[in-house]
């Protein structure tokens, strides 16, 4: 196929710039920059990255105008319907649904990874009571580069493979220590014979003394929620594992970088920063107050779980996981609770305000997926940490295909500098 140019006018210059102009799949097509600074000495300013392609990727594709999310080309609504955790996290990883015997091989290879290194549990003593699950989650995931030397050569196909497993199989493992280390009860061992969100719970809600039995209901649900935070391309907790793992650096270490990442309110710590946005809105009535606060500049408020970088249109996810509400509830017995009430009722009022349809602010993945968490007993400190779990799914894939890309180099992005010009050292006496 020819390829494609545009011509860009610079004042100044007498030539324009010719730069070719890059097509993928879907999406929009990309202008390639990468020679500008040798060929013409210039960088492109792109605060947060609004406009800028960091790397070529086959795994998930977003139309955010449109609302669309397709992972490795299935549309996540009918992943949601017809999958599993497991299955898309197969997927994902090696590009293709497995059959019967592939998706065996795959989930018997996960089980064999799901305890952890004693040393690491004992880590979770040097914390305080009341730390918070994701520093723990970072730290401990961290520490994995201490325990497992044999995945730590990012060169080795089969070491990468077996991270994969590992750190997939380990997530709900650390995940219910820390839940566990916070309520002061004895760790509960994986049961390999319960599927994986089985096992989370099992981990989470049983102690030595006595086994919980298991809510098909609440291991649906944690299924579910895992498939739709899996995968969401170039979000800055996935970025933030490529970046740090471009260096070279050992996979533990990237997604470690990828969960401080995930924690903060912009991003991944949104779902625990709603359920306590609806606990401090407390009643209907007060709904109008906190969109006012919300649309005013001079308040740093903002309405939690709305918005999205890259979604203009309902977040896909956010449907999904807004049915699955309803669901839980209903079988818990409180269909009428007053949380989901609230969140119903505000995003109707937000929906129809003139500010945030302008803005085109809908209700993102995390606006009920923390009224699902509650309603399963988990705590609002750990909402974030569950996120983790499924991403940490994604988070591998992109490391995985980055470390394979022969256009990978460190990432290393340039500046426009606004410091001092060249001055000298004054004595401090002289100042
Ligand atoms: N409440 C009130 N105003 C908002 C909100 C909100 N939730 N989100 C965006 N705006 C306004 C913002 O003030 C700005 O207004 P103006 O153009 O007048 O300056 C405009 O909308 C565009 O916002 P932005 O911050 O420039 O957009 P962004 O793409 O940089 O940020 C976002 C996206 C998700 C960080 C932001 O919408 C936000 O902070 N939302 C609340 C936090 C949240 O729910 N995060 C979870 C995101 S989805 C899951 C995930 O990524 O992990």
């Amino acid at each position: 196929m020819d390829k494609k140019y545009c011509k860009i006018e610079i004042c100044d210059r007498t030539d324009p710039l010719e730069l070719e102009i890059i097509t993928g799949n879907l999406g929009p097509d990309v202008i390639d920059i990468s020679n500008l600074y040798q060929e013409n000495s210039l960088f492109t300013y792109d605060p947060g990255f609004v406009s800028t392609a960091s790397c070529q990727s086959n795994i998930t594709f977003i139309d955010g105008d449109k609302g669309i999310l397709l992972y490795r080309g299935y549309p996540v609504e009918e992943l949601a319907k017809s999958s599993t955790f497991i299955e898309v996290a197969y997927l994902l990883l090696y590009g293709e649904l497995p059959n019967k015997n592939m998706l065996e091989d795959f989930s018997d290879s996960i089980i064999q990874h799901t305890m952890l290194n004693e040393g690491m549990l004992r880590l979770f003593n040097g914390f305080r009571y009341d730390a918070h699950p994701m520093a723990m989650l970072s730290a401990i995931v961290g520490s994995m580069s201490a325990y497992y030397h044999d995945t730590m050569d990012i060169n080795s196909a089969r070491a990468r493979e077996i991270f994969a497993h590992r750190i997939i199989a380990k997530l709900p493992t650390i995940a219910a220590a820390a839940y566990k280390h916070s309520v002061g009860q004895p760790f509960v061992y994986p049961l390999n014979t319960l599927n994986y969100c089985e096992n989370l719970l099992h981990m989470f809600f049983s102690v030595p003394a006595e086994q919980r039995d298991i809510d098909p209901i609440a291991a649906e649900a944690l299924d579910l929620l895992f498939i739709l935070h899996a995968d969401h391309e170039q979000n800055c907790s996935t970025s933030t594992v490529r970046m740090a793992g471009s260096s070279g650096t050992n996979p533990y270490s990237a997604i470690a970088a990828g969960i401080s990442a995930l924690w903060g309110p912009a991003h991944g710590g949104a779902n625990e920063a709603v359920l306590r946005m609806l606990v401090e809105i407390g009643t209907k009535k007060n709904i109008e107050k906190y969109i006012d606060k919300a649309k005013d500049k001079d308040d740093p408020f903002r309405l939690m779980g709305f918005g999205h970088r890259v979604y203009k249109n309902y977040d896909p996810r956010a449907k999904i996981i807004r049915k699955m509400c309803h669901k839980v509830l209903n079988q818990k017995g409180s269909a009428d609770s007053p949380l989901l009430e609230l969140a119903i009722e505000l995003e109707e009022i937000a929906l129809k305000d003139d500010y945030f349809r302008e803005k085109n602010l809908y209700p993102n993945v995390d606006f009920y997926s923390g009224i699902i968490y509650q309603a399963l007993g988990i705590p609002t400190s750990m909402f974030t940490v569950m996120f983790a779990i499924g991403r940490t799914v994604g988070w591998v894939s992109h490391w995985r295909e980055m470390i394979t890309d022969p256009n990978t180099k460190i990432s290393r992005p340039r500046q426009l500098y606004t410091g001092p010009e060249k001055r000298n050292y004054i004595s401090i006496d002289k100042r």
